[in-house]
């Protein structure tokens, strides 16, 4: 009955479209009058009740899932490695995967390097030239104080795939006898002042000697030098450490284990000085006097005041290199070549002093 009451209009109007149309559109029009099985009713809204039911769950793993992901990392950033140095692992990484892509406006550090042969000179550059190689838009000159380049040098210059000239200064010999002993360096340090006149427009250079500890930060802090730069250098003399002193953001003084009257009482590897800057002042060089290379060399940038330094290293409030010092050895004992000739110690012993 209720059914019949329901359908019974739909069925007549059908009915009476039925002539006029078509065969298809007539079975479309009786499909369409005929009551709806209750049942797949029924089903699609349990279908549909399934999904959310599904969906919910998925979503709520999905929380469950990130929140672990977030909680783990979190804990092992706290314990094992501190924001600041996973900051400088990501740069150290960024470095590493494309050491020389150096953007083409970053300026270039040139890194002076004195050295000599002994036995600790190839530990002593090899420890160095991997601490290069994280360096961008770096030019490494490493002077040998000698007639002639070693080979061995060169062959380690060669892998570190660090930009570099290798050359030679050797010291003049009236120098070699000065009463307060030889002023290690200073040749080769002059050597590359020359160099860069005759290279270089414009960049940093820094005196690095060969036995220091240095943080790869350090470099940028040089990088960023407009005219001369100062920071802390660990390890210096009896105070520890030889720096600027600063008040208030502005130099007051110097700490250094030895003063002695030296208008800049500064260590060798505390001071950059802007290649721009050294080109203005073409009598610039490093004097042959023990003990007063580095004041020696920063008066003859005058004119140059102690009240124009640039304070790095965050207002020189942090050691980003040492003065370390590497026990000397004795030469090695000759081989005894009866005994050993046609082993790997013949090539050995050409390497080592
Ligand atoms: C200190 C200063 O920090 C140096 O900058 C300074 O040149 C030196 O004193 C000096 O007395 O003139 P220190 O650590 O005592 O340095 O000296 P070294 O490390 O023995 O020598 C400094 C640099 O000169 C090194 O790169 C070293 O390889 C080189 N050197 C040393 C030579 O080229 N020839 C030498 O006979 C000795
Ligand atoms: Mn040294």
């Amino acid at each position: 009955m209720i059914r019949g009451q329901v359908t019974g209009e739909p069925v007549q109007q059908a009915e009476a479209a039925m002539s006029s149309d078509r065969p298809l559109r007539r079975l479309w029009l009786r499909l369409r009058a005929l009551p709806q099985p209750l049942s797949l009713h029924l089903r699609a809204r349990r279908l549909v009740k399934a999904c959310w039911l599904l969906a919910g769950v998925a979503l709520l793993l999905l929380l469950l899932g990130a929140f672990r992901f977030y909680y783990a990392s979190q804990r092992c950033s706290r314990a094992a490695v501190a924001p600041a140095f996973a900051a400088d692992r990501r740069r150290l990484l960024h470095v590493a995967a494309a050491p020389h892509s150096a953007a083409p406006q970053q300026r270039t550090v040139y890194v002076i390097t004195p050295t000599y042969r002994r036995p600790e000179q190839l530990a002593e550059l090899t420890r160095l030239a991997q601490t290069l190689m994280h360096v961008p838009a770096l030019h490494w000159l490493v002077i040998e104080e000698a007639a002639c380049t070693t080979a061995a040098v060169a062959e380690l210059l060669a892998r570190t795939g660090v930009r570099y000239d290798h050359l030679v200064a050797p010291m003049p010999e009236e120098c070699s006898i000065l009463p307060g002993g030889k002023p290690r360096g200073v040749p080769q340090r002059n050597r590359g002042l020359q160099w860069i006149r005759a290279n270089a427009s414009r960049g940093v250079l820094y005196f690095a000697d060969d036995d220091n500890s240095y943080d790869i930060r350090l470099f940028e802090e040089v990088r960023s030098t407009e005219r001369v730069a100062m920071w802390p250098v660990g390890l210096v003399g009896n105070y520890g450490i030889s720096t600027p002193v600063v008040v208030g953001g502005r130099l007051a003084g110097f700490y250094d284990g030895w003063i002695s009257g030296r208008k800049f009482p500064v260590d060798m590897a505390g001071f950059a000085v802007s290649v721009e800057f050294l080109l203005q002042r073409p009598n610039a060089f490093m004097p042959y006097e023990t003990g007063f290379e580095e004041d020696g060399f920063l008066k003859s940038l005058a004119p140059f005041e102690p009240n124009e330094i640039e304070l790095k290293a965050n207002n020189c409030t942090k050691v980003l290199v040492w003065h370390t010092q590497t026990k000397k050895n004795e030469p090695s004992a000759t081989l005894d070549i009866k005994k050993y000739n046609n082993t790997n110690l013949v090539l050995l012993k050409k390497i080592i002093v």
